[in-house]
């Protein structure tokens, strides 16, 4: 006997298709315009108001600086959210601070069961002080609400660096890993129960990987986060890319198809650690 559908499943593939802008049906067969996405570059542009091409800064040495050592300090002493907030925003380590308008420290519930993690404010972010509240924050909600998830009740949303990068290009090694201990104080103090990676800074910099995303996407990783925590990560493509790159939709899709069953499941069976 053929098995029954999962009516579940199949309402929540096609909230996903419509907020991610279906209008009509196709064929499974692929249309000779299709074609495998572009690898997701390492800065997904936003709309840039200059319209200048982003640039590339060479990466720093990773060893410890006295920058480096007064971010974990004040990272480590920082025993609240707010405090931490307070921390960074007097931070004078970066001259990423000097050229933004606001720190932007986080959207969502403090404690939600999924924090996601992001690259870096664009302009929208910036003039208003919180992540992802642009176009590709707009494509974040929808792909969060298809499977149940929203910042007012179940999300906790961060990014990488807390300033916007000048002309919001890719910000550089040396500045993930002065952020790096901000970060992983932040999930220490936010703790959420998984940890989304959106786009190839978020997952190399919590990962500490080389790796690109389209390696390290779609299984769980493990984290060790400062106080001793083990939490698990799973790296997903950025929106940004996702909305210059259609056709990697469905590999997002799958991403969070993969969240939505650990988090109804309650946790993770070994075989679906990466
Ligand atoms: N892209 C990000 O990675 N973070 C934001 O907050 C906005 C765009």
């Amino acid at each position: 006997m053929a098995t029954p559908p999962d009516h579940l499943a199949l309402l929540a593939s096609l909230r996903w298709q419509i907020a991610m802008g279906a209008d009509e049906a196709i064929l499974e067969a692929a249309a000779p315009r299709a074609r495998r996405p572009a690898p997701e570059p390492e800065r997904p542009p936003e709309a840039e108001p200059s319209g200048k091409a982003p640039q590339r800064i060479p990466a720093a040495p990773r060893k410890a600086t006295p920058h480096g050592e007064a971010a974990a300090a004040l990272a480590a002493a920082a025993t609240t959210l707010d405090e931490l907030r307070e921390a960074m925003a007097g931070f004078t380590g970066s001259p990423l601070r000097e050229t933004a308008t606001n720190l932007v420290f986080s959207d969502g519930v403090p404690g939600a069961p999924v924090m996601v993690i992001g690259e870096a404010p664009g302009a929208e972010e910036d003039r208003l002080g919180k992540p992802f509240v642009g176009a590709s924050g707009q494509l974040l909600d929808r792909m969060f609400a298809s499977i149940g998830l929203n910042r007012a009740e179940s999300l906790y949303i961060t990014n990488i660096l807390p300033f916007r990068p000048p002309g919001n290009r890719t910000p550089t090694d040396a500045e993930i890993a002065l952020f790096l201990p901000f970060v992983l104080r932040h999930v220490a103090l936010a703790r959420p129960r998984f940890l989304v990676l959106a786009g190839g800074v978020a997952a190399k910099g919590v990962l500490q990987s080389r790796d690109g995303i389209t390696r390290l996407r779609g299984r769980w990783h493990q984290v060790s986060i400062l106080d001793g925590q083990v939490l698990m990560a799973l790296p997903t493509l950025h929106p940004a890319y996702l909305l210059r790159s259609p056709i990697a939709k469905r590999d997002a899709w799958a991403d969070l198809l993969l969240l939505q069953r650990v988090m109804n499941d309650g946790g993770i069976g070994a075989a679906e650690k990466g």
